[in-house]
């Protein structure tokens, strides 16, 4: 016999402890302290919420595949949950973080160690609050670099910086919630747009807060690109310089040159900016893209500069603006940009589009609007704005929706979430009789069979206001086949699906009156939100969840739950 199987049992038993050890040991921890800051922005003061006290919050870094621990202590007055947006959280959302859906809040005072469990992306993603609107100032970047040994599929860059989008109210946030909850009306639009905490110095007393990027000529930078708006779609350019995109949602793309991006609340695209232009500086900016008028938003543009390194003999010129940055409603830039992303599709960066589906989906997603007695309400005449999907407005229960699943506790949730609109209509005419912008309410699921391959489409309405809807589904990236204008027709558009390099998201912004038609396979069992990403029309109910069901073999199952997960009561 060889020697070295001459090992003891006490030997291995040891050995396995000693693995066992150095594994979990090896999971980095990180400390977030949710807690109440005093920020100036716009020549005024005010408490907002931050984790370590940071505006935006600290950028968590790992590598691909890799696990990490995130301790989060709430030392604020306000209940919180902290979402990994685009983490796929492989069998475990016990951690996923959205209230109600897959936990109960963090009470204040409370703690809850989160595990963070990265499989395939690599890329850019992001964490955020995921309780009524705290994610407006609790959110933060997150940044996952190649396996080591492996590099990017493009020249390193020089430098990688986070390009967070952010957006600002003077009013107090939990203030600016109640009262479009209580009113049944629009929430107040935003006072500023910024860029990585800062408006710029475009809006008053802002000089000195405008985030400056230094660069070196003839070095080339990572821009790892993210929506935290909670708002609006944004377009962002950078005065006199192209931008190569070569990721969203931490999945790589085809490199493709571009003068602008087009990016959706939820979404991250990673660019490459090369500082190639003479001595200066010059404007990076901001703005909403909405192609509806009737939508009321923030137009107010935010700015920062690129700022190049070196000998200036007299003071720099004033920076110049980008002159491609599209204009607000420029529906035709929005989808020029769209077209452009797909997937890299390399041997390394290999895609999986599922081609035969077992299980096709639509969903309608519409703003609705529900009687007030009086018209008493603020919202379309006197009436109270709503939203949902297909025509179930989403109300939370109390018990999160995993908790009860896995306990089988009855009367949480209800299982009967439709797979077709209940009603069919126009969905996009001009106009719509009023008795059909009034939703039913309720707390329905969709539940998937382990390994099931969907297709869902998406449906946009024009009741009450068509508008661009940012869908993000929570445990999953999956693979944007097709959108258009218009009704979705079963029989055309399938024709015209790209089926050989479609990107791969997690976010997927569905045109104003269209709908856009996504792929995924069910194999992450679990309970999953999807909703949309404007954070009134989440609030408002145009959300729902899907449980995806266990596989047969052990290694299909769901993880059991962590030992502290806050309590519902
Ligand atoms: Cu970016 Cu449900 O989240
Ligand atoms: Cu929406």
């Amino acid at each position: 016999m060889l020697p070295i199987m001459k090992v003891s049992l006490l030997q291995f038993l040891g050995f396995l402890l000693l693995s066992w050890l150095i594994h979990c040991h090896a999971w980095a921890r990180y400390k977030f302290v949710v807690k109440e800051t005093p920020y100036t922005r716009l020549c005024s003061t005010k408490p907002i919420l931050t984790v370590n006290g940071q505006f935006p919050g600290p950028t968590l870094h790992v590598n691909k595949g890799e696990t990490i621990i995130v301790d989060v202590y709430n030392q604020a007055k306000d209940n919180i949950t902290i979402h990994w947006h685009g983490v796929k959280q492989p069998k475990y959302p016990w951690t996923d973080g959205p209230e109600f859906i897959t936990q109960c809040p963090i009470r204040p005072g409370g703690k809850f160690s989160q595990k963070i469990i990265f499989s395939t992306e690599e890329g850019t993603l992001w964490w955020h609050a995921h309780s009524d609107w705290s994610r407006a100032t609790v959110h933060g970047a997150i940044v996952v670099y190649p396996k080591n040994g492996t590099s990017y599929p493009f020249p390193k860059p020089y430098a990688e910086v986070p390009i967070i989008l952010g957006e600002w109210w003077k009013q107090d946030i939990m203030q600016l919630l109640d009262t479009f909850l209580k009113t049944g009306g629009d929430p107040n639009t935003s006072d500023a747009y910024t860029i990585n905490g800062q408006p710029g110095d475009l809006y008053p007393c802002s000089k000195s807060d405008t985030f400056k990027l230094m660069v070196d000529h003839g070095k080339t930078y990572l821009l790892r690109m993210i929506n935290a708006a909670m708002s609006d779609i944004l377009f962002f350019s950078i005065a006199n310089h192209q931008l190569t995109v070569v990721g969203t949602d931490a999945s790589y793309t085809k490199p493709f040159k571009t003068d602008y991006i087009t990016i959706s609340p939820g979404q991250t695209m990673d660019v490459l900016l090369e500082a190639n232009q003479p001595l200066g500086q010059y404007y990076m900016a901001a703005r909403v893209f909405s192609s509806s008028n009737l939508v009321a938003y923030d137009n107010t543009t935010t700015t920062a500069i690129v700022h190049y390194n070196g000998n200036y003999t007299s003071p720099p010129p004033p920076p110049s603006f980008p002159q491609n940055l599209p204009y607000y409603n420029d529906t035709n830039a929005s989808s020029t940009y769209a077209r452009g992303l797909r997937s890299l599709d390399s041997p390394d960066h290999s895609i999986n589009v599922p081609l035969n589906m077992s299980t096709k989906l639509i969903f309608t997603i519409s703003v609705n609007a529900i009687p007030c007695a009086n018209d008493s309400c603020a919202g379309p005449n006197g009436s109270r704005f709503a939203a949902s999907m297909n025509n179930i407005s989403f109300v939370n229960p109390s018990i999160d929706i995993l908790q009860a699943y896995y306990n089988h506790i009855n009367g949480v949730y209800e299982d009967r979430f439709p797979n077709v609109p209940p009603l069919i209509f126009n969905f996009t005419a001009d106009y719509l009789p009023l008795e059909l912008e009034t939703p039913q309410k309720g707390t329905e699921v969709k539940v998937l069979e382990y390994n099931s391959t969907v297709e869902l489409v998406l449906q946009g309405t024009n009741l009450v206001a068509g508008t661009e809807h940012p869908m993000h589904l929570h445990g999953y990236s999956f693979y944007v086949v097709g959108w258009g204008s218009g009704n979705f027709d079963k029989d055309k558009d399938p024709l015209g699906y790209n089926l050989v390099d479609p990107p791969l998201q997690n976010t997927i912004a569905v045109p104003r009156n269209g709908w856009a038609a996504i792929r995924f396979k069910a194999d992450n069992p679990g309970v999953w939100l999807m909703h949309c990403h404007l954070e009134r029309h989440l609030s408002w109910g145009m959300d729902m969840a899907f449980i995806v069901k266990n596989g047969k073999n052990p290694e299909e199952k769901l993880l059991p739950p962590p030992p502290d997960m806050p309590s519902c009561y």
